[in-house]
């Protein structure tokens, strides 16, 4: 039972221990309470997780080039490693114009708009923001992938993703990438920028795996507005197989409703198991290399016959490792009834991200 879930699988050199890896996911905690959870992750049993949104930029918090980013994610893949897991950090660099942003502080301290309201607000910006950048600037952003992954590396990091929705997926996305130099235009042009943070990963480490995060948007009917249209994929995934990509972790494209991105049960349309395996068989037709499947993926029977099938390579899981981090590790003790399955309610993880107390889960409660 459950061999092809519990069989390593190689990606661009590295050994994953068997098919399952925690999904991105920021989760909104401090200090002793996202080692215990990261920990707990680890020790489940699962191949590898994968830091959410660590940033490429020089600004702000938590970025590797600073001392206590440095330290922070250094201890994190310590933790990691010693529960037995592999680590891999997520490259981004955030599509929001900070500037645009401000303008928005008075209303959100008064109330007069909602977080959900400032999201769609700065979605409407993000169009107009990544126009008009300076092709320099530009440039010094694709180039800082490189110097964040080397960062990243030393801090301990296993394998990199590069974040393909953010500022990849609105270069990447018809809807938003206006620009009419070598950036913007044809999907080769619009391809340019996140070829280029690829690249400058792949020359910084020339043996470092590089998973990228494609986001996949699709008409008729509408979902997603960054990323790359499903017609559009053939042209896209050779050129960032070119540029050094090792495998494709594929999911829905962002910049619509959070709740397509993590679609609840009740989803009119993602609201199936493996809800975004559709995008795994498009990309499949057009590359050889690993596919990594999200979305949905909670029940042990699918996720093993997806897998043998060859439907996708390895899966990975957000919200059923956080209701039940044990997942991999009670298959492989034959305790798969015990498992505490997520319903995809989003009620605690997502929101309690929504409610600033970070990512909690519904079974917590219930928890001696
Ligand atoms: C609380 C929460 C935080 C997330 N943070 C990130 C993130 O930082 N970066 C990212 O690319 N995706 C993020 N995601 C999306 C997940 O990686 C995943 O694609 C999505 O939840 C669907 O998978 P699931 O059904 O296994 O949860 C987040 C999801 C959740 C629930
Ligand atoms: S709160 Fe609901 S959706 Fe979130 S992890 Fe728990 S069961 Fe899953």
């Amino acid at each position: 039972m459950y061999e092809t879930i519990l069989s390593p699988v190689e990606i661009g050199g590295l050994t994953l221990k068997n098919r399952i890896v925690f999904a991105p996911t920021s989760l909104g905690l401090k200090g002793e309470e996202l080692e215990q959870k990261i920990t707990a992750i680890a020790e489940g049993g699962c191949a590898m997780i994968i830091i959410g949104d660590v940033p490429v930029s020089d600004r702000g918090f938590f970025r590797l080039s600073g001392k206590k980013g440095f330290a922070h994610y250094k201890r994190l893949c310590e933790l990691i490693h010693a529960g037995g897991s592999l680590a891999c950090a997520q490259l981004h660099q955030s599509d929001s114009d900070v500037k645009g942003m401000l303008r928005y502080i008075p209303g959100l301290l008064t109330k007069k708009i909602t977080a959900e309201e400032l999201r769609h607000l700065l979605n409407q910006q993000t169009g107009r923001y990544i126009t008009q950048l300076s092709s320099q600037k530009v440039s010094a952003i694709t180039s800082s992938f490189g110097k964040a992954a080397v960062l990243a590396k030393q801090a301990g990091f296993d394998m990199i993703q590069i974040h393909g929705d953010r500022m990849c997926g609105s270069f990447s996305s018809g809807i938003y990438n206006e620009r009419t130099d070598s950036y913007g235009g044809s999907p080769e042009k619009r391809a340019h920028f996140a070829v280029e943070a690829v690249s400058a990963v792949r020359q910084a480490l020339p043996d470092m795996t590089i998973e990228y995060k494609l986001a996949v948007r699709q008409e008729n009917p509408h979902y997603g507005n960054a990323g790359i249209l499903t017609e559009e994929l053939p042209v896209f995934i050779p050129m960032l197989e070119k540029a050094g990509v090792n495998s494709f972790h594929v999911v829905l494209a962002d910049h619509s409703s959070l709740t397509d991105t993590i679609p609840p049960a009740n989803h009119p349309y993602f609201g199936e198991e493996g809800c975004f395996l559709r995008y795994c068989d498009c990309v499949r037709k057009i590359t050889k290399l690993p596919v990594c499947g999200v979305g949905g993926l909670t029940d042990p029977d699918f996720v093993e016959q997806q897998l043998a099938d060859g439907r996708i390579a390895y899966a990975a899981m957000s919200r059923q490792l956080i209701a039940d981090p044990a997942w991999p590790d009670k298959l492989r003790s034959g305790q798969k009834g015990n498992i505490r399955r997520c319903v995809r309610c989003n009620a605690e993880c997502l929101g309690g991200i929504q409610k600033h107390r970070g990512v909690r889960c519904i079974y917590d409660k219930a928890e001696p």
